[in-house]
């Protein structure tokens, strides 16, 4: 069943959405060359509590896994695709493709969103692929609104991904987010008839966040059993936002 929030409910996640994207905007400004993942995880942290929320990833355990996730923000860098752990000995170098992932809880309602920063000089190809995952969710965006289906977001995004050389992971999904960060539909990011089967309505939200791969869509677990990365070690793209789906449109919940 996926949930249909009410007009209050949005409130509140219109609210906590932009709790989310300070934080973001601030810890974007501290993704420096001789950074660790964890410096950013601890400023994520602080920012958080300091603002009224919980971080929702803090000791969230996904699939019903024995260990929760260790902290409250996911840093993934280049080839990484997500839940990338913010470790002490993560380095954050010039060129550096880094995607900050973090999800807070603010009066019992979560949001989720993720951000991509090139690190100094990046390479002309990290360039692209930073833009296409970045329009490719902004054409997503556009398809959503009430009556519509969720393979209209999905084509839009692999179509604009696929013309560019780029593949969308198809292994990782997007989701319903609200009263658990993790709700029903998963929202593949490529045309499937599974999409064509979930019809949007007003009052839902969600978490949409392309995976766009340099290379080919493959991806393997890292040894950590958290970090997910592209199989064949090139360049991974993610993007994300929490929206509110409205009768004309949608409403993303999760900017300034
Ligand atoms: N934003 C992440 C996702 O939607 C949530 C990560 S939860 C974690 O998959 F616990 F795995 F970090
Ligand atoms: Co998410």
């Amino acid at each position: 069943m996926i949930s249909i929030k009410s007009t209050e409910e949005i409130k509140i996640m219109r609210e906590g959405g932009r709790i989310l994207a300070g934080i973001l905007e601030k810890l974007q400004k501290h993704v420096r060359p001789g950074v660790s993942a964890k410096k950013l995880d601890e400023l994520a942290r602080e920012l958080v509590f300091s603002s009224g929320a919980k971080p929702s990833f803090l000791d969230y355990k996904p699939n019903g896994r024995g260990h929760g996730y260790p902290a409250a923000l996911c840093v993934s860098i280049n080839d990484e695709i997500v839940h990338g752990l913010p470790l002490e000995n993560k380095i954050i170098f010039e060129g550096d493709l880094v995607k900050l992932d973090i999800g807070v809880e603010y009066k019992k309602l979560h949001t989720d969103a993720t951000i991509m920063i090139g690190v100094g000089k990046i390479s002309s190809f990290a360039k692209k692929l930073m833009k296409v995952t970045e329009e490719c969710l902004a054409l997503g965006i556009k398809k959503i609104r009430s009556g519509v289906t969720l393979n209209d977001y999905a084509k839009a995004i692999q179509t604009h991904a696929e013309k560019n050389e780029f593949s969308v992971v198809r292994d990782l999904v997007g989701h319903g987010v609200g009263r658990s960060i993790h709700e029903p539909p998963q929202i593949l990011n490529y045309a499937d008839p599974r999409m064509e089967k979930i019809i949007l309505k007003e009052g839902m939200t969600l978490a949409l966040e392309p995976m766009i791969n340099e290379g080919s869509w493959e991806i393997v677990l890292g040894d950590d059993s958290w970090t997910y990365r592209t199989a064949d070690g090139k360049l991974n793209g993610h993007w994300e936002h929490t929206v509110a789906v409205t009768r004309e449109g949608c409403e993303v919940l999760t900017k300034l």
